[in-house]
């Protein structure tokens, strides 16, 4: 018999919808959140009572409609591929979700962050060479209790690997001057987790 802990530490997806999501994903090679780094972000939405979020990247809106699922919050993501786009419009459709997920086809670098609503948590899973670009553009948006986490900072476990790759090995360095930035960042009590594909969550100060 296994042990009740690991029961819910391996806490698989149960919801219908979100398993045909990741199924549809994995088929098509789109990246999205992991089951670990999502279950990881759920219980920061709830120990932190987050009632409103915004995500930069929402690929097919697998992870909108996860952490819709789970929690009441609202959720505005912004996705600037088309056919993703188009794709998350339809999942959100189908999930009865239109209500609690806006979504934005645009550039997250161009948007004009000072027409968006306040939030509590922003999501960022989008390019990672412009990490550190969403960050400082969407920060000003958050509230007092507010959170920014990070995801796809370890990349795998690669970015202490000798890599051969140059545009990988480029991309790794911007990840890795990410990480340091991050957590030497005025304002924000940062931790770096080796969860999923790596996460990073900054908790904004009060003081
Ligand atoms: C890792 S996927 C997002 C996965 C999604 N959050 C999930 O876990 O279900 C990254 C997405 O970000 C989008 N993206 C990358 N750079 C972007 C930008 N500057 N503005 C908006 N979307 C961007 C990509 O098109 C891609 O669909």
């Amino acid at each position: 018999m296994s042990h009740p802990y690991l029961k819910k530490i391996n806490n698989k997806e149960t919801n219908q919808t979100l398993v045909s999501l990741r199924m549809f994903a994995e088929q098509n090679k789109v990246p999205i959140i992991t089951e670990t780094g999502l279950n990881f972000l759920n219980q920061i939405i709830k120990l932190r009572n987050i009632e409103t979020i915004l995500e930069i990247g929402t690929a097919i809106g697998y992870s909108s409609i996860a952490m819709a699922l789970k929690a009441d919050v609202h959720i505005t993501t912004i996705e600037r591929d088309k056919k993703m786009f188009d794709m998350a419009k339809i999942n959100v459709h189908n999930s009865n979700l239109e209500d609690r997920i806006d979504i934005l086809f645009m550039d997250a670098l161009e948007v004009d962050e000072t027409t968006l609503d306040k939030v509590d948590l922003i999501f960022i899973d989008a390019a990672k060479a412009q990490s550190i670009k969403f960050f400082e553009k969407y920060e000003t948006l958050l509230t007092d209790k507010g959170i920014i986490v990070t995801d796809n900072l370890l990349f795998h476990n690669l970015v202490d690997q000798e890599v051969k790759d140059r545009n990988l090995r480029q991309l790794l360095t911007k990840i890795d001057r990410f990480n340091k930035w991050v957590v030497q960042k005025q304002g924000y009590d940062t931790y770096i987790y080796d969860i999923g594909d790596g996460m990073s969550v900054s908790i904004k100060r009060s003081d």
